[in-house]
């Protein structure tokens, strides 16, 4: 712990793929679909698929060991351990098990829920543990198997989404690497996408009921959740670099959530960006909720085209409905 104020690096970063890749042309023999359909709508290839024998817990703790590793620190540097999913293996937290896998044995850890959003949500929260001197390194990491709650017979949604885990390491420092963030919700259109839990009435006694029920899978307005990224995640983004006072080309690099190509390409155009600042691996990955951010991070730093000292804008959006982005610096 240290006191006082203190600003944040980002300092090492890691991801994780369980090993099962299921490719479109294998989907168009489960869903009524094909890869020019799927290839052409969304830009992804291939996403990967948990078998029943790969837990979140697992993925998320080989992910959080690479960020820890490529920051030259040991599981024991870790004060905090923020786990964005919407997919724990236990509804009273995965973060925990996740602690106890990499044997963070001094870090407090907790969930955070804000769907394909949770990794820049996670990253602000990070930031203010750090910045009011609380905490010093801090691991956030985005981890999803959203696979276990599609509905394998819905075309509409079972194409884009699959499993994944990526993390960053966060720094105390002197210099401020987060030059700005922004983070937003409305609930309202809440029903465009909703991982809903339904339950049934059990009868106790004397008149008392309790309910059981359980989560029923993915549904989700495409044209609604589309309509909704290509408005407000440019709006974000301008508004987050004004108050950082800079500009869209500042950034060398842009990391959206890797939802769709043609929402992307639309930000992209939008902020007047090249094609070549915009990372895109949903081609190998598919939608990989909170982990899609920091995946497609981590690839781009161990392919060494993120150099320290390189900007990038980061923006997540999905469910809730929730939108937010960062901007940083990255490297110590
Ligand atoms: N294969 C073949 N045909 C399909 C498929 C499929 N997998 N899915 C839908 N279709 C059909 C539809 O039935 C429809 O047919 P019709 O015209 O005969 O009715 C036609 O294709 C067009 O359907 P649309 O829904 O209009 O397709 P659209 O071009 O909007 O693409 C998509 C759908 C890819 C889902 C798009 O709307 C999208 O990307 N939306 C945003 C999703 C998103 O960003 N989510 C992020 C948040 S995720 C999170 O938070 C967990």
């Amino acid at each position: 712990m240290i006191n006082g104020e203190a600003g944040v690096a980002f300092i090492g970063s890691g991801s994780a793929q369980v090993e099962t890749a299921l490719s479109n042309d294998m989907l168009s023999r489960v869903v009524d679909t094909s890869d020019e359909w799927i290839s052409s709508r969304t830009g992804i290839g291939q996403r990967h698929v948990a078998n029943g024998d790969e837990s979140l817990a697992v993925l998320a703790a080989q992910a959080a060991k690479g960020a820890i590793s490529t920051a030259n620190l040991t599981p024991d540097d870790i004060d905090l351990i923020i786990l964005a999913t919407s997919t724990p293996d236990d509804l009273f937290g995965t973060a925990c098990q996740v602690q106890a896998a990499i044997g963070a044995t001094r870090a407090v850890a907790f969930d955070l829920t804000a769907a394909c959003s949770g990794f820049v949500f996670g990253v602000v929260t990070a930031a203010q543990f750090i910045r009011t001197g609380t905490y010093q390194n801090v691991l956030v990491i985005g981890a999803d198997l959203l696979s276990r709650w599609v509905d394998w017979e819905d075309r509409t949604t079972c194409v884009l989404f699959g499993d994944g885990a990526g993390a960053v390491v966060m720094q105390a420092c002197d210099r401020d690497r987060l030059l700005g963030f922004e983070m937003h919700s409305d609930g309202t259109l809440n029903g465009c996408l909703n991982l809903a839990y339904t339950a049934q009435s059990v009868p106790l006694v004397d008149g008392v009921t309790a309910q059981k029920g359980t989560f029923t899978a993915i549904t989700m307005n495409g044209r609604e959740v589309y309509r909704f990224a290509v408005s407000r995640v440019p709006e974000v983004l301008e508004k987050t670099l004004f108050h950082a006072g800079l500009v869209a080309s500042d950034m060398d690099w842009l990391i959206l959530h890797q939802a769709n190509q043609r929402i992307l390409d639309a930000v992209a155009k939008r902020l007047n960006l090249p094609a070549e600042r915009v990372v895109s691996n949903m081609a190998k990955h598919g939608n990989t909720s909170a982990a899609s951010i920091p995946i497609a991070l981590d690839e781009w730093v161990r392919m060494g085209k993120i150099q320290p000292g390189h900007k990038i804008a980061m923006s997540g959006f999905g469910a809730g409905l929730t939108w937010g982005a960062v901007l940083l610096e990255w490297g110590r």
